[in-house]
């Protein structure tokens, strides 16, 4: 049963505007889904200024706050809930370091992308704002439970 518990763990990850015009959202959605983490909620959106800036509000007083919150709302997003053992920080893992300068090869970040204005993805970064951020971005009833016949050989 506890076992069950952690293979349920949950996060939100968002490919950003940048990452949708680039052409990027098969290539990410791959790697999540070859590392053996499940999809189990997915939408297209543009997000409004505000909701950008529910989103980020713990970054309210950041200098970047109102760039990164024009940014977010500059284009349709691929909103997505991932689950599996460990998603919210080795998903973080995959995503690789905020600054693509320092990202390494082989994240998601560290092979597609420069600039930390334009990294391409978000990905929560705890238990906390998993919760929140999927509970900002998602209806309970937009979040599918489902076995996946790989699921045996995954766990
Ligand atoms: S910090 O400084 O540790 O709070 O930053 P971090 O938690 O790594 O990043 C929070 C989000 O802010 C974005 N960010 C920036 N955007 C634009 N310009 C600058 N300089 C900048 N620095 C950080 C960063 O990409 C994070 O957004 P998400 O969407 O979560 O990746």
């Amino acid at each position: 049963q506890e076992a069950r518990a952690a293979q349920n763990e949950r996060t939100f990850i968002a490919i950003k505007p940048d990452g949708v015009q680039r052409g990027l959202i098969a290539e990410i959605i791959s790697r999540f889904e070859r590392k053996g983490f499940k999809l189990v909620a997915i939408k297209i959106m543009v997000p409004s200024k505000e909701f950008a800036q529910k989103h980020y509000h713990d970054l309210k007083d950041r200098p970047f706050f109102n760039g990164l919150c024009g940014f977010l709302s500059s284009g349709p997003v691929i909103a997505m809930v991932w689950e599996g053992e460990g998603v919210i920080r080795y998903g973080r893992k995959l995503i690789g370091a905020t600054d693509p300068q320092k990202s390494e090869p082989g994240t998601i970040r560290g092979d597609l992308a420069v600039v930390v204005g334009r990294n391409i993805i978000h990905g929560s970064d705890g238990p906390e704002t998993a919760k929140d951020e999927i509970n900002l971005w998602f209806k309970p009833q937009e979040l599918v439970n489902y076995i996946s016949n790989e699921e045996k050989w995954i766990y």
